[in-house]
Protein backbone atom coordinates (compact mmCIF):
# COMPACT_ATOMS: atom_id res chain seq x y z
CA UNK A 1 0.00 0.00 0.00
CA UNK A 2 2.55 2.31 0.66
CA UNK A 3 4.11 1.63 -2.52
CA UNK A 4 0.80 2.29 -4.06
CA UNK A 5 0.58 5.46 -2.27
CA UNK A 6 4.08 6.74 -3.81
CA UNK A 7 3.45 5.70 -6.80
CA UNK A 8 0.20 7.95 -6.71
CA UNK A 9 2.22 11.02 -6.20
CA UNK A 10 4.69 9.98 -8.24
CA UNK A 11 2.32 9.98 -11.09
CA UNK A 12 0.22 12.60 -10.06
CA UNK A 13 3.91 14.69 -9.74
CA UNK A 14 4.53 14.08 -13.42
CA UNK A 15 1.08 14.62 -15.06
CA UNK A 16 -0.79 17.64 -13.36
CA UNK A 17 2.01 20.31 -14.56
CA UNK A 18 1.45 19.21 -17.84
CA UNK A 19 -1.76 19.24 -18.25
CA UNK A 20 -3.10 21.83 -20.73
CA UNK A 21 -6.92 22.03 -20.34
CA UNK A 22 -9.49 22.18 -17.57
CA UNK A 23 -11.67 19.36 -19.01
CA UNK A 24 -8.30 17.50 -18.76
CA UNK A 25 -7.70 18.83 -15.40
CA UNK A 26 -11.21 17.82 -14.10
CA UNK A 27 -10.80 14.28 -15.53
CA UNK A 28 -7.21 14.03 -13.88
CA UNK A 29 -8.56 15.40 -10.22
CA UNK A 30 -11.78 12.96 -10.38
CA UNK A 31 -8.50 10.28 -11.27
CA UNK A 32 -7.02 11.01 -8.22
CA UNK A 33 -9.34 12.04 -5.39
CA UNK A 34 -12.71 11.73 -6.50
CA UNK A 35 -15.02 9.24 -4.80
CA UNK A 36 -14.13 6.54 -7.31
CA UNK A 37 -10.62 7.89 -7.54
CA UNK A 38 -7.51 6.15 -6.36
CA UNK A 39 -6.73 7.94 -3.34
CA UNK A 40 -10.32 6.30 -2.55
CA UNK A 41 -9.68 2.96 -3.01
CA UNK A 42 -6.42 3.17 -1.13
CA UNK A 43 -8.47 4.29 1.52
CA UNK A 44 -10.98 1.46 1.51
CA UNK A 45 -7.89 -0.66 1.60
CA UNK A 46 -6.99 0.49 5.53
CA UNK A 47 -9.29 -2.35 6.87
CA UNK A 48 -6.86 -4.81 5.47
CA UNK A 49 -3.56 -3.21 7.24
CA UNK A 50 -2.71 -4.91 9.97
CA UNK A 51 -3.54 -2.49 13.31
CA UNK A 52 -0.20 -1.96 14.13
CA UNK A 53 0.80 -0.69 10.73
CA UNK A 54 -2.51 1.19 10.87
CA UNK A 55 -1.54 4.67 12.49
CA UNK A 56 1.75 5.18 10.22
CA UNK A 57 -0.31 4.37 6.98
CA UNK A 58 -3.34 6.91 8.24
CA UNK A 59 -0.36 9.37 8.56
CA UNK A 60 1.12 8.36 5.23
CA UNK A 61 -2.27 8.47 3.24
CA UNK A 62 -3.06 12.06 4.94
CA UNK A 63 0.42 13.41 3.53
CA UNK A 64 -0.37 12.03 0.37
CA UNK A 65 -4.32 13.96 0.41
CA UNK A 66 -2.39 16.94 0.75
CA UNK A 67 0.42 16.29 -1.51
CA UNK A 68 -2.38 15.60 -4.17
CA UNK A 69 -4.68 18.57 -3.19
CA UNK A 70 -1.65 21.17 -3.56
CA UNK A 71 -0.58 19.60 -7.06
CA UNK A 72 -4.30 20.17 -8.12
CA UNK A 73 -4.37 23.69 -6.52
CA UNK A 74 -1.27 24.27 -8.81
CA UNK A 75 -2.61 22.78 -11.63
CA UNK A 76 -5.84 24.76 -11.19
CA UNK A 77 -3.81 28.01 -10.25
CA UNK A 78 -1.82 27.62 -13.39
CA UNK A 79 -4.84 26.97 -16.00
CA UNK A 80 -6.74 30.26 -14.49
CA UNK A 81 -3.63 32.03 -15.52
CA UNK A 82 -3.58 31.07 -18.44
CA UNK A 83 -7.34 31.79 -19.28
CA UNK A 84 -7.01 34.98 -18.30
CA UNK A 85 -3.56 35.60 -20.41
CA UNK A 86 -5.79 34.78 -23.58
CA UNK A 87 -8.61 36.58 -22.73
CA UNK A 88 -6.52 39.60 -22.45
CA UNK A 89 -4.39 39.08 -25.21
CA UNK A 90 -1.00 40.51 -25.67
CA UNK A 91 1.02 42.35 -22.65
CA UNK A 92 -0.34 45.77 -22.82
CA UNK A 93 1.34 49.03 -21.73
CA UNK A 94 -1.17 51.64 -20.87
CA UNK A 95 1.33 54.76 -20.72
CA UNK A 96 2.51 54.12 -24.25
CA UNK A 97 0.82 56.57 -27.18
CA UNK A 98 -2.43 54.95 -28.61
CA UNK A 99 -1.59 53.13 -31.94
CA UNK A 100 -4.94 54.24 -33.39
CA UNK A 101 -3.75 55.46 -36.24
CA UNK A 102 -6.10 57.73 -37.01
CA UNK A 103 -5.23 60.49 -34.38
CA UNK A 104 -7.87 62.78 -33.32
CA UNK A 105 -9.11 65.72 -35.28
CA UNK A 106 -10.50 69.13 -34.84
CA UNK A 107 -14.18 69.34 -35.20
CA UNK A 108 -15.37 70.95 -38.32
CA UNK A 109 -17.40 73.88 -36.23
CA UNK A 110 -13.80 74.42 -34.48
CA UNK A 111 -11.74 74.51 -37.64
CA UNK A 112 -14.17 76.66 -38.78
CA UNK A 113 -14.09 79.25 -35.89
CA UNK A 114 -10.44 79.11 -36.06
CA UNK A 115 -9.76 80.16 -39.53
CA UNK A 116 -12.25 83.04 -38.88
CA UNK A 117 -10.23 83.69 -36.02
CA UNK A 118 -7.02 83.83 -37.86
CA UNK A 119 -8.34 86.03 -40.81
CA UNK A 120 -9.64 88.54 -38.38
CA UNK A 121 -6.07 88.51 -36.36
CA UNK A 122 -4.23 89.30 -39.64
CA UNK A 123 -6.16 92.79 -39.79
CA UNK A 124 -6.26 93.73 -35.98
CA UNK A 125 -8.86 91.97 -34.62
CA UNK A 126 -8.33 90.46 -31.11
CA UNK A 127 -9.93 87.35 -30.07
CA UNK A 128 -12.13 88.07 -26.96
CA UNK A 129 -15.00 85.83 -25.07
CA UNK A 130 -17.95 86.22 -23.24
CA UNK A 131 -19.83 83.83 -20.68
CA UNK A 132 -22.98 81.65 -22.15
CA UNK A 133 -25.13 82.81 -18.94
CA UNK A 134 -26.12 86.60 -19.81
CA UNK A 135 -28.18 88.92 -17.95
CA UNK A 136 -31.08 90.69 -19.87
CA UNK A 137 -28.90 94.13 -19.81
CA UNK A 138 -26.35 92.65 -21.90
CA UNK A 139 -28.06 90.79 -24.41
CA UNK A 140 -31.11 92.68 -25.31
CA UNK A 141 -31.43 96.59 -23.28
CA UNK A 142 -27.98 97.61 -23.53
CA UNK A 143 -28.20 96.90 -27.43
CA UNK A 144 -31.40 98.89 -28.09
CA UNK A 145 -33.48 96.10 -27.86
CA UNK A 146 -37.08 96.90 -25.63
CA UNK A 147 -38.83 94.65 -23.56
CA UNK A 148 -41.70 94.37 -26.16
CA UNK A 149 -39.37 92.70 -28.92
CA UNK A 150 -39.95 89.49 -29.93
CA UNK A 151 -36.79 87.97 -29.19
CA UNK A 152 -36.94 88.50 -25.41
CA UNK A 153 -40.16 86.50 -25.66
CA UNK A 154 -39.92 83.74 -23.35
CA UNK A 155 -40.77 81.16 -26.24
CA UNK A 156 -37.81 82.43 -27.97
CA UNK A 157 -35.37 82.78 -24.94
CA UNK A 158 -34.36 80.12 -22.43
CA UNK A 159 -34.90 82.39 -19.03
CA UNK A 160 -33.31 80.78 -15.77
CA UNK A 161 -36.07 80.97 -12.83
CA UNK A 162 -36.41 83.68 -10.89
CA UNK A 163 -34.95 82.14 -7.95
CA UNK A 164 -32.43 80.98 -9.69
CA UNK A 165 -28.85 83.11 -8.35
CA UNK A 166 -25.32 83.27 -9.74
CA UNK A 167 -22.66 85.24 -8.75
CA UNK A 168 -23.25 88.67 -9.86
CA UNK A 169 -19.64 89.71 -10.90
CA UNK A 170 -21.33 92.72 -12.70
CA UNK A 171 -22.43 94.65 -9.27
CA UNK A 172 -23.94 97.27 -11.73
CA UNK A 173 -27.20 95.01 -12.86
CA UNK A 174 -28.42 93.39 -9.39
CA UNK A 175 -31.45 92.64 -10.33
CA UNK A 176 -31.35 91.19 -13.63
CA UNK A 177 -33.28 88.54 -14.85
CA UNK A 178 -30.73 85.95 -16.30
CA UNK A 179 -30.60 83.73 -19.63
CA UNK A 180 -28.96 81.97 -22.00
CA UNK A 181 -27.25 84.54 -24.70
CA UNK A 182 -29.28 84.08 -27.74
CA UNK A 183 -26.41 85.95 -29.64
CA UNK A 184 -22.77 87.08 -29.07
CA UNK A 185 -23.63 90.47 -29.41
CA UNK A 186 -23.63 90.67 -25.96
CA UNK A 187 -20.00 90.61 -25.94
CA UNK A 188 -19.74 94.37 -27.73
CA UNK A 189 -21.41 95.90 -24.66
CA UNK A 190 -18.84 93.82 -22.26
CA UNK A 191 -15.99 94.62 -24.22
CA UNK A 192 -17.09 98.59 -24.62
CA UNK A 193 -17.82 99.02 -20.80
CA UNK A 194 -14.80 97.04 -19.90
CA UNK A 195 -12.14 99.05 -22.30
CA UNK A 196 -12.09 102.65 -24.36
CA UNK A 197 -11.51 102.91 -27.84
CA UNK A 198 -10.20 102.40 -30.64
CA UNK A 199 -12.11 98.76 -30.04
CA UNK A 200 -11.38 95.66 -32.40
CA UNK A 201 -12.66 92.65 -31.03
CA UNK A 202 -13.93 89.33 -32.53
CA UNK A 203 -16.08 86.53 -30.18
CA UNK A 204 -16.43 83.12 -31.17
CA UNK A 205 -18.73 81.52 -28.69
CA UNK A 206 -21.77 79.20 -28.25
CA UNK A 207 -25.47 80.74 -28.33
CA UNK A 208 -29.19 79.30 -27.26
CA UNK A 209 -32.78 79.74 -29.04
CA UNK A 210 -35.76 78.22 -28.16
CA UNK A 211 -36.05 76.58 -31.51
CA UNK A 212 -37.43 73.18 -32.88
CA UNK A 213 -34.79 71.25 -33.67
CA UNK A 214 -34.56 70.20 -37.46
CA UNK A 215 -31.81 70.15 -40.44
CA UNK A 216 -31.39 73.32 -39.69
CA UNK A 217 -32.44 74.60 -37.08
CA UNK A 218 -30.22 73.85 -33.16
CA UNK A 219 -31.03 74.96 -30.05
CA UNK A 220 -27.46 75.93 -29.57
CA UNK A 221 -25.14 76.92 -32.07
CA UNK A 222 -22.14 78.87 -32.58
CA UNK A 223 -21.42 82.76 -33.55
CA UNK A 224 -18.94 84.99 -34.35
CA UNK A 225 -18.99 88.19 -33.34
CA UNK A 226 -17.02 91.34 -34.74
CA UNK A 227 -17.28 95.20 -33.19
CA UNK A 228 -14.94 97.88 -34.79
CA UNK A 229 -14.75 101.45 -32.98
CA UNK A 230 -12.67 104.16 -33.84
CA UNK A 231 -12.81 107.52 -35.62
CA UNK A 232 -14.82 108.20 -38.80
CA UNK A 233 -15.24 104.28 -39.30
CA UNK A 234 -17.74 104.33 -42.58
CA UNK A 235 -19.98 101.32 -44.36
CA UNK A 236 -17.55 101.53 -46.83
CA UNK A 237 -14.85 99.95 -44.24
CA UNK A 238 -17.44 97.57 -42.87
CA UNK A 239 -18.04 96.22 -46.80
CA UNK A 240 -14.28 95.89 -47.54
CA UNK A 241 -13.80 93.83 -44.22
CA UNK A 242 -16.69 91.16 -44.58
CA UNK A 243 -15.16 91.10 -48.44
CA UNK A 244 -11.91 90.37 -47.20
CA UNK A 245 -13.04 88.06 -44.73
CA UNK A 246 -15.38 85.96 -46.71
CA UNK A 247 -13.50 85.70 -49.95
CA UNK A 248 -10.37 84.63 -47.70
CA UNK A 249 -12.11 82.06 -46.15
CA UNK A 250 -14.52 80.93 -49.26
CA UNK A 251 -12.06 81.89 -52.12
CA UNK A 252 -11.76 84.80 -54.18
CA UNK A 253 -14.71 83.61 -56.31
CA UNK A 254 -17.11 84.76 -53.51
CA UNK A 255 -19.76 87.21 -53.98
CA UNK A 256 -20.50 88.80 -51.45
CA UNK A 257 -24.26 91.34 -51.36
CA UNK A 258 -25.55 93.72 -48.41
CA UNK A 259 -29.46 94.12 -48.48
CA UNK A 260 -30.65 96.67 -46.06
CA UNK A 261 -32.37 95.39 -42.57
CA UNK A 262 -33.00 96.27 -39.45
CA UNK A 263 -31.53 95.71 -36.02
CA UNK A 264 -32.13 97.43 -32.82
CA UNK A 265 -28.10 98.19 -32.02
CA UNK A 266 -26.88 98.98 -35.73
CA UNK A 267 -28.24 101.72 -38.04
CA UNK A 268 -27.84 101.77 -40.62
CA UNK A 269 -28.35 97.54 -40.68
CA UNK A 270 -27.65 94.91 -43.56
CA UNK A 271 -28.12 91.19 -44.19
CA UNK A 272 -25.04 90.13 -45.36
CA UNK A 273 -25.63 87.31 -48.35
CA UNK A 274 -23.17 85.60 -50.19
CA UNK A 275 -22.61 83.28 -53.61
CA UNK A 276 -20.43 80.80 -53.76
CA UNK A 277 -21.35 78.58 -56.25
CA UNK A 278 -17.95 77.16 -56.17
CA UNK A 279 -18.88 75.17 -52.75
CA UNK A 280 -19.92 71.64 -52.59
CA UNK A 281 -23.54 71.04 -52.67
CA UNK A 282 -24.45 75.17 -52.69
CA UNK A 283 -27.38 74.91 -55.20
CA UNK A 284 -28.72 78.68 -54.31
CA UNK A 285 -27.17 81.90 -55.39
CA UNK A 286 -27.62 83.75 -52.15
CA UNK A 287 -27.22 82.68 -48.86
CA UNK A 288 -27.85 84.62 -46.29
CA UNK A 289 -24.93 84.72 -43.98
CA UNK A 290 -25.14 87.34 -40.73
CA UNK A 291 -25.78 90.52 -39.95
CA UNK A 292 -23.72 93.76 -39.54
CA UNK A 293 -24.58 97.62 -39.74
CA UNK A 294 -23.16 100.73 -38.04
CA UNK A 295 -23.04 100.65 -34.69
CA UNK A 296 -26.38 102.87 -32.93
CA UNK A 297 -25.88 105.76 -31.31
CA UNK A 298 -27.79 104.37 -28.46
CA UNK A 299 -25.44 101.91 -27.86
CA UNK A 300 -22.94 104.27 -27.56
CA UNK A 301 -25.22 106.24 -25.06
CA UNK A 302 -25.39 102.92 -22.74
CA UNK A 303 -22.03 102.53 -22.68
CA UNK A 304 -20.88 106.43 -22.14
CA UNK A 305 -19.05 106.90 -25.20
CA UNK A 306 -19.34 109.90 -26.98
CA UNK A 307 -20.91 109.11 -30.30
CA UNK A 308 -19.96 112.76 -31.98
CA UNK A 309 -16.82 111.32 -31.66
CA UNK A 310 -16.85 107.53 -31.90
CA UNK A 311 -17.99 105.99 -34.96
CA UNK A 312 -17.89 101.74 -35.27
CA UNK A 313 -19.57 98.40 -37.17
CA UNK A 314 -20.78 95.37 -35.68
CA UNK A 315 -21.40 92.23 -37.31
CA UNK A 316 -22.76 88.74 -36.25
CA UNK A 317 -22.30 85.58 -38.12
CA UNK A 318 -23.55 81.76 -37.74
CA UNK A 319 -20.16 79.20 -37.84
CA UNK A 320 -22.67 76.32 -38.58
CA UNK A 321 -24.17 77.85 -41.53
CA UNK A 322 -20.65 78.66 -43.19
CA UNK A 323 -19.08 75.27 -41.99
CA UNK A 324 -22.27 73.54 -43.86
CA UNK A 325 -21.39 75.61 -46.75
CA UNK A 326 -17.88 75.06 -47.05
CA UNK A 327 -18.56 71.11 -46.26
CA UNK A 328 -21.22 70.79 -47.95
CA UNK A 329 -23.19 69.29 -45.14
CA UNK A 330 -27.17 69.16 -44.94
CA UNK A 331 -28.01 68.63 -42.03
CA UNK A 332 -26.78 71.09 -38.84
CA UNK A 333 -27.52 67.96 -36.36
CA UNK A 334 -24.57 65.87 -37.94
CA UNK A 335 -22.23 68.78 -35.91
CA UNK A 336 -23.52 67.68 -32.59
CA UNK A 337 -23.97 63.54 -32.33
CA UNK A 338 -20.18 62.99 -32.57
CA UNK A 339 -20.34 60.45 -34.42
CA UNK A 340 -17.05 59.20 -35.49
CA UNK A 341 -18.34 58.24 -39.04
CA UNK A 342 -18.95 61.95 -39.47
CA UNK A 343 -16.19 63.82 -37.79
CA UNK A 344 -13.20 61.64 -39.06
CA UNK A 345 -13.82 63.05 -42.70
CA UNK A 346 -12.74 66.62 -41.59
CA UNK A 347 -8.83 65.72 -41.11
N1 LIG B 1 -27.08 89.34 -33.30
C1 LIG B 1 -27.63 89.12 -34.63
C2 LIG B 1 -28.28 87.74 -34.68
O1 LIG B 1 -28.06 86.95 -33.80
C3 LIG B 1 -26.56 89.22 -35.67
C4 LIG B 1 -26.01 90.61 -35.75
C5 LIG B 1 -26.67 91.58 -36.46
C6 LIG B 1 -24.85 90.94 -35.09
C7 LIG B 1 -26.18 92.86 -36.56
C8 LIG B 1 -24.36 92.22 -35.14
C9 LIG B 1 -25.02 93.18 -35.90
O2 LIG B 1 -23.24 92.58 -34.53
O3 LIG B 1 -24.50 94.44 -35.97
O4 LIG B 1 -29.00 87.46 -35.60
Amino acid sequence: MQDQLAELVARAESELPVLASRPDFEAAKARYVGPKGDLTVLMKQMGSVPKEERPAMGKLINETKTRLQSLLDDTLARLEAAELAAQLGPAVDPTLPSPDPLPGTRHPLTQVREELCSILRKVGFNVVEGPEVETEYYCFDALNTPPTHPARDPQDTFYFPATASFTNVDKKVPEEKYLLRTHTSSVQIRTMLKGEPPIRIVSPGRVYRRDTVDATHSANFHQLEGLYIDRNVTVADLKALLDYVLKSLLGSETKVRFRPHYFGYTEPSFEVDLSARHLPKVNKEWVEIMGCGMVDPAVFDDVGYDSSVWSGYAFGMGIERIAMMIYGIDDIRYFYQNDLRFLRQFC
